[in-house]
């Protein structure tokens, strides 16, 4: 249904759309737009402006921001989408009424079942075009985020983006700013903590995609200018039914490590069973990596073979700090005692402590630049440690931490001992 034009300043109009039911119309959304007339469609829409006017403090404006999710709810690869949908979802709850009075948030979710570039480039069109969101986020996979980055620049709708962490994403639209991590922020340190911590060759196995190929791009430079050899590397195609064969090559070359990266959730526990199986750790053979491959939900059924793992992460739900501590017993109350929170759930939390901040900020009323500029310098103490959106690249700087999986109390948790304040993402200032 179309909204009633033209109305002058100072009053407000409640319409609503119609689900397609046998039976008497359902509203199913409404909205409010200031104007100067009363128009009411039906009666369902009477009780709906009523109950408005009810709950909306004297002289508050009512002022939805539709902002669009797009998420992989569904698919082999939807393991950090549940995680994303977790945080935010905390998050709102906990904030909800942080908001001005009058101000909502309706949150538009769309489901790109996975790396699909071609669906989720769709979904943000309609999305755009047809929904009239005013800000984009979401988006776990990187080819997603690439395909999109065109269409935030064309229609100035800023995209924060929760989890895609190819370096690159960010320099292809000014509209896009990142809450969440770059594999070159953990595995350039990385690199250089092993060879600097007695580990002499590592053979690199990597998913062949824009995060694997940075990942091994930054860990092979940072660990071969520290004096350490390259042993082998293999990019493994993005799902991968079965990682033995890759596994097999890399004990055969007989690093003293192997680095890894491959999608935190699923795919992780499926490499961390065939780096098991293999008996590598037997072999004398250490495991490392970004913190994607010990990804905090998963590490309780990874089994014993994830013990000793090193991983540079920015987030631990082992984290000692006081705001990680009330995320946690946040997130185990929402969700069960025993379930962990991993980076995607922490970032997409902070993310959604971002939108926050920009609606806020303009009480409601989004505009495309003020929004950037607001996220441009934005500072937040998260459950990961203080983080800052850089003003200059609209990347995360966050601190990085060295973690070793440990059983604590029982469960298996990356514990945090040595950090690395303040990583900005690396490529920005490191020639290739
Ligand atoms: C990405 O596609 O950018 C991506 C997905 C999962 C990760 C990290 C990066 O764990």
């Amino acid at each position: 249904m179309e909204a009633p034009e033209a109305l002058a300043p100072g009053v407000f109009v409640v319409w609503g759309d119609c689900g397609i039911t046998a039976g008497p119309c359902n509203v199913t959304s409404t909205k409010v737009r200031q104007g100067g007339g009363i128009v009411m469609r039906n009666r369902y829409l009477m009780l709906a402006f009523i109950a408005a006017m009810a709950v909306a403090p004297a002289g508050a404006i009512a002022q939805t921001v539709k902002v669009g999710l797009i998420n992989t709810y569904t698919g082999p690869l939807a393991g950090p989408g549940e995680q994303m949908e977790r945080g935010i979802k905390l998050y709102t709850k906990l904030h909800e009424k942080d908001l001005p009075p009058g101000v909502t948030i309706e949150l538009i979710r769309r489901d790109d079942t996975g790396p699909n570039p071609e669906v989720a480039k769709r979904l943000a069109q309609e999305l755009i075009a047809r929904d009239k969101v005013q800000l984009l986020t979401g988006i776990v996979y990187t080819p997603n985020a690439l395909s999109i980055a065109p269409l935030v620049t064309e229609a100035k709708v800023p995209l924060i983006i929760m989890n895609a962490a190819t370096s690159v994403i960010t320099t292809k639209s000014p509209y896009i700013a990142r809450v969440s991590f770059t594999l070159w922020q953990s595995s350039y340190p990385l690199g250089a903590w092993a060879a600097k911590n007695g580990i002499k060759s590592i053979y690199t196995l990597v998913s062949d995609y824009g995060p694997g190929i940075d990942a091994e791009t930054a860990v092979t430079k940072s660990f071969t200018e520290g004096g350490g050899a390259v042993a082998g590397s293999v990019r493994m195609p993005l799902t991968t039914p079965d990682f033995v064969p890759f596994v097999q090559r890399a004990k055969d070359a007989k690093p003293d490590a192997v680095f890894c990266f491959v999608p935190a959730a699923k795919e992780a526990t499926a490499f961390m069973k065939a780096f098991g199986d293999l008996g590598l750790r037997a072999a004398g053979i250490k495991l490392i990596g970004p913190g994607d491959i010990t990804t905090d939900e998963e590490l309780n059924g990874m089994g014993d073979v994830a013990l000793g793992t090193i991983t540079m992460g920015h987030y631990s739900a082992a984290g000692d700090r006081p705001a990680n501590t009330a995320f946690v017993a946040a997130y185990k109350a929402e969700y069960g005692a025993r379930e962990e929170p991993s980076f995607v759930a922490a970032d997409s939390y902070d993310g959604m402590a971002a939108i926050y901040h920009v609606v806020i900020g303009q009480n409601g009323k989004i505009d495309p630049d003020k929004t950037m500029d607001l996220l441009k310098g934005w500072k937040y103490d998260s459950p990961r440690g203080p983080i800052m959106i850089d003003p200059e690249t609209r990347d995360i700087v966050q601190n990085e931490y060295v973690r070793k999986v440990e059983i604590v109390n029982g469960e298996k948790y990356n514990v945090e001992f040595t950090t690395i304040e303040a990583v900005k993402d690396p490529l920005h200032g490191v020639k290739k």
